[in-house]
């Protein structure tokens, strides 16, 4: 089965849980989001632990409209790779979205440009949504030149994706020197021609924007011309944080349909 095509009507809000949760804090967290029943116009999507995979897709069936994935995947469809899990194992245990190229994975296991690209292909031909992720360094920043890096970083990720595929791809702008507890909240302003360079070269792949968006600021990512979502770590990993950033995008979502209607 292939992915579904992506909406550019649609904002993704999702979060990654990086290394952190057992199986019952995720039935907790599941349990609770059962608040969120979906709403036109705004996709949730959670990225648990391979550990507490089952256990999300299994307590989110039917009652909460969210799509479940991985953080990571191998490129190779089976073999000896050692501690590895290939991409049609994710969708065998009912992924429906893998994260590809995370920073902590390109700065701690050596992930690169090449083996994204593979993995995004492989991603593709196991019908999961790869999430892209992109995004310069603190050093790059300064020095300049980090819009064409980062469209250089996209541009290999995507180079085994076909013009129909790139609708299946979400591309995650996260600025390395923007995430986690170290990382800087970066002023919509700073962020604006990348998120827009992105989405008028991938125009059927949305590009959602990450690293320190939380309820304070994530209106003002969400509002960037082009920003086709958010991506979240610390300010989404208990539900009723990921249920106000969900709010807040329906709210944007529904002003967008006032707009649209008054035009
Ligand atoms: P953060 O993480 O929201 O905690 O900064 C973002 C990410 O790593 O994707």
């Amino acid at each position: 089965m292939s992915a579904p095509d992506l909406s550019q009507d649609t904002l993704y809000v999702g979060t990654s849980w990086k290394m952190n949760k057992t199986r019952a804090q995720a039935r907790e967290f599941i349990t609770a989001m059962s608040a969120w029943q979906g709403v036109s116009g705004v996709q949730a999507f959670v990225l648990p632990p391979l550990t507490a995979l089952h256990e999300v897709t299994g307590r989110a069936k039917d009652k909460v409209d969210v799509w479940v994935g991985a953080q990571n995947g191998h490129f190779a469809a089976n073999g000896a790779y050692t501690g590895e899990v290939s991409m049609r194992q994710l969708a065998d245990a009912g992924a429906a979205v893998v994260e590809i190229g995370h920073a902590e994975r390109r700065a701690q296991f050596s992930e690169t440009d090449e083996s994204v690209a593979l993995k995004v292909r492989a991603a593709l031909d196991a019908g999961l949504t790869p999430v892209v992720c992109i995004g310069e360094s603190a050093l790059l920043r300064e020095q300049g030149g980090f819009v064409d890096f980062v469209m250089g970083q996209a541009l290999q990720a995507m180079s085994g994706v076909s013009p129909d595929e790139a609708a299946k791809v979400l591309l995650a702008y996260e600025p390395v020197w923007a995430i986690g507890d170290e990382g800087q909240q970066a002023t919509p302003h700073a962020v604006a021609d990348v998120i827009a360079s992105l989405h008028s070269a991938w125009p059927m792949s949305p590009v959602i924007y990450g690293g320190s968006v939380d309820a304070g600021n994530a209106r003002d990512y969400l509002d960037l011309p082009g920003c086709g979502g958010i991506f979240v770590g610390r300010a989404a990993w208990e539900p009723e944080g990921f249920l106000e950033l969900l709010g807040i995008a329906r709210h944007v979502v529904n002003a967008r349909k006032e707009i649209h209607l008054s035009t």
